[in-house]
């Protein structure tokens, strides 16, 4: 028996090479793809597909008895038949009738890349019916579905055996945070106000060509969900979402935040900061987690995604919308963090997101915010196919080039210094997948990030209708002080005012891009103004920031506001690398040559590096270029070139030991002499203590109780309790078009504290 199978083996691994070596006779272009037909179901095609290492990819036509079977490991597409897997599949008894698919080269693009899903003709946004769209199929029409990428959705679960989600569900991308288990299974209600996550997940990676709804953008890459709004969110639960296997998990999806309300300034907490951190620099073998963010269903209140924390961190890549039309819909914020826009939803009559649903269903009413970022999570799982080795930052790079401005209309399109036209509602612009993953197969890393602060003001200034302040960024004093060309720039500022919402804020580079941090917001009557608080723009993107940057606060509401400054730090991050000089060349992502049994690449041809499972031209940071003996017993003697691991403190090296640096990853100090990098060092460590936390404020407490008794004690709870809940009714950004006030969950009152001792403490708690 044992021989039988040996010899079987042989003859198709003898087979499989001849398949290579029978030279180039066919004209047809033949895709890793096979169609078969095994009238005894489903777990015999699985059953065949497993014993020929072959991935099952289901049913072509539901109910038929045609499946769909692919293989992994060579060649996407190729000029020749594999006849090793003829061979294999003619010799299964079960399988009746098999094809390996192909092209017609003209037709290609149409032939190969249109899913077969009956919901598809609804997916307007993807299959051409508006001008332009999100240019999806011609990444699939060259090869890319997110095979390899693992998505994980942050939201109120995933229904994991949903038909169209279960083929691609990954149980290690999912976690339930609300109830503590790994199954992040939504809480059914008669109102099904869990399908969020559900819905969102569908966008990313529902399954293609399976006669079920439509399909995903990266309708092969795993999905996961992380249920962790349905209940009580706290800082440790963003956290443990924030930082659910960074590893494993390559894209985290997000479309919640501070409640859109047009009147909170509010953002992540000490551990969600350290998620974010921890994520960036270990995440992704070091590369970085990729964040990806809704910027908020705020519109209609005016509301700033740059009063969201979330939206407007450096590490997230925030993403807007845009209606069928090209237009900004009713619910979308406006703020200078967005790096770029997909379609959404619009008015009445206007089309929404075709998705997977609650209850197995399929659904075309997705809407909001909410639903573009996870349209963008997918979209860049196909730019880490096609290369796994971008940085977080190479990822926002490319996302910002392969924005286009489109037909989309805004009032405040502007040309940056970079000659790149961006705006306020759409960032840089409608988000093209076709372009993006050819940019990312082109694109060599960026250099390590350049971080320079500068302190502006030294003591307090009055604010009164209009100040304006000037910063000389040819004075920077940071780690390296050398940028050339900006990425993201932050201002942190803490100010006083009498009415909050009533000051503009904006701000102008050297190169006169003009970036309103914060507008108008008529609902935000605080008195709290800001504290410690980092507004962020991408609109300076690739500028050089040589020269005076000039912050402008102004007055839009009553002659009596007044108010002082009294903190104001420029913050500037960027690379040493003149970005503009940047020409993007051949492609630096090849196929690889010879793998071992585990798919990892073994060797390339020159120039190309092995790493992971294909060749690279170049190491990415993490790793060094290194040379080794072949490990090809019939070419002993031969080099081969890859890519091996840097010490793990080192961001860049020249060798695997820890004083091989040659950069540092970000909060990590290099030391010249000894080439080595030091222990991160955080300077960021937040705002002071919360109230009554930790051991001294348990005692303080005590005693408060003690001294005071009953009605203090009340108080005490209900505030605790208010301020435990405000962090914890986190919104979805759902449904719009349902009314948002839907979606808000009542917060608990308490009635034993004046609303002016609530903005107090609330002003001291929440702003960082
Ligand atoms: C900015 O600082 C540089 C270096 O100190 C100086 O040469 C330059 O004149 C300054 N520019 C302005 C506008 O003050
Ligand atoms: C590795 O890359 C560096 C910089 O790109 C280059 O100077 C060096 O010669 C390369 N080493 C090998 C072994 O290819
Ligand atoms: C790496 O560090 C070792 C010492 O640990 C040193 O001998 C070697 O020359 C370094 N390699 C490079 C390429 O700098």
């Amino acid at each position: 028996m044992r021989g039988m199978v040996a010899t079987e083996l042989g003859l198709c691994l003898l087979l499989l090479w001849c398949g290579f070596s029978r030279g180039r006779v066919g004209l047809r272009v033949y895709l890793s793809s096979w169609a078969v037909r095994v009238p005894g179901g489903v777990q015999e095609a699985q059953r065949v597909a497993r014993k020929h290492g072959l991935l099952y990819m289901g049913q072509v036509i539901e109910g038929g008895d045609y499946y769909h079977l692919e293989h992994r490991g060579v060649k996407q597409q190729s000029l020749i038949p594999h006849w090793g897997w003829h061979v294999c599949l003619k010799k299964e008894p079960t399988v009746h009738w098999f094809e390996q698919q192909t092209l017609k080269r003209r037709s290609r693009r149409t032939v190969a890349a249109v899913p077969t899903d009956p919901w598809f003709q609804k997916q307007w946004y993807m299959n051409n019916d508006v001008t332009p769209d999100l240019n999806v199929l011609a990444a699939w029409s060259r090869g890319y579905t997110g095979s390899g990428v693992v998505v994980s959705v942050l939201d109120d679960g995933i229904e994991k055996d949903h038909p169209d989600l279960a083929v691609n569900y990954d149980p290690l991308a999912s976690y339930d945070f609300n109830d503590n288990d790994p199954d992040p299974q939504p809480r059914y209600d008669v109102w099904d106000q869990n399908r969020h996550g559900t819905r969102c997940a569908g966008e990313v990676a529902a399954a293609a060509n399976n006669g079920i709804c439509g399909a995903g953008i990266a309708y092969r890459a795993k999905i996961g969900g992380v249920r962790m709004l349905d209940g009580p969110v706290t800082d440790i639960v963003e956290a443990r979402s924030l930082s659910l296997r960074p590893q494993h998990i390559d894209i985290y999806s997000a479309s919640w935040g501070p409640e859109d309300d047009g009147k909170t300034v509010d953002g992540p907490g000490t551990l969600s900061l350290e998620a974010f951190y921890n994520g960036i620099v270990n995440g992704r073998g070091g590369l970085g987690s990729l964040f990806v963010w809704a910027s908020g269903n705020g519109g209609h209140r005016y509301d700033n995604c740059n009063c969201d924390g979330y939206t407007n961190s450096i590490y997230t890549l925030s993403v807007g919308s845009t209606t069928e039309s090209g237009r900004v819909p009713w619910y979308n914020e406006a703020c200078a963090s967005t790096l770029t826009a997909t379609y959404s939803s619009g008015g009445k009559g206007e089309k929404q997101i075709v998705t997977t649903d609650l209850r197995r269903r399929c659904t075309s009413e997705h809407t909001g915010s909410s639903a573009s970022a996870p349209l963008v999570a997918g979209m860049i799982a196909l730019a880490l196919e096609a290369n796994p080795a971008l940085t977080w930052r190479d990822m926002q790079h490319l996302v910002m080039r392969a924005s286009k401005p489109a037909h989309l209309q805004a009032s405040d399109w502007a040309v940056n210094g970079a000659g790149r036209k961006v705006s306020h509602h759409y960032g840089y612009g409608l988000l093209d997948a076709g372009d993006l993953v050819d940019l990312a197969k082109k694109w060599t890393p960026t250099r390590p990030q350049q971080k320079c602060s500068i302190n502006v003001i030294h003591k307090p200034l009055a604010i009164g209708s209009r100040l304006s302040v000037s910063a000389n960024a040819s004075t920077c004093h940071g780690e390296k002080a050398d940028i050339l060309s900006l990425e993201h720039v932050q201002v942190q500022l803490s100010l006083s005012y009498s009415r909050r919402g009533d000051l503009a804020i904006s701000l102008t580079s050297p190169m006169g891009t003009k970036s309103t941090l914060v507008d108008v917001r008529p609902y935000d009557t605080s008195r709290n103004g800001y504290k410690d608080w980092s507004f962020m723009s991408t609109h300076y993107w690739d500028e050089d920031p040589r020269g005076t940057w000039t912050l402008l606060l102004e007055n839009k509401g009553d002659a009596y506001n007044t108010g002082f400054l009294t903190h104001f730090v420029l913050k500037l991050y960027g690379t040493d690398e003149d970005m503009s000089a940047r020409r993007a060349a051949a492609w630096v992502v090849s196929e690889c040559v010879r793998r071992d049994a585990d798919g990892t690449c073994q060797e390339c041809t020159s120039p190309f590096y092995a790493f992971h499972h294909l060749c690279l031209s170049y190491c990415p940071p993490r790793y060094y270029n290194h040379s080794r003996r072949s490990r090809d017993p019939s070419a002993p003697s031969r080099t081969v070139q890859t890519c091996a691991a840097c010490h793990f403190s080192c961001y860049t090296c020249r060798g695997g030991t820890a004083n091989n640096c040659t950069a540092c990853p970000p909060f990590s100090a290099y030391d010249e002499p000894t080439r080595s990098c030091s222990q991160p060092i955080r300077t960021y460590l937040p705002h002071g203590g919360n109230l009554f936390h930790g051991p001294q404020g348990l005692l303080l407490l005590i005693a408060v109780i003690v001294l005071c008794g009953g009605p203090v004690l009340l108080g005490v709870l209900c505030l605790t309790h208010r301020l435990w809940h405000l962090r914890g009714p986190w919104q979805k950004r759902p449904d719009p078009a349902l009314g948002s006030e839907a979606a808000i969950l009542e917060l608990v009152r308490c009635n034993h504290i004046s609303s002016e001792e609530q903005r107090k403490e609330l002003g001291q708690r929440l702003l960082p």
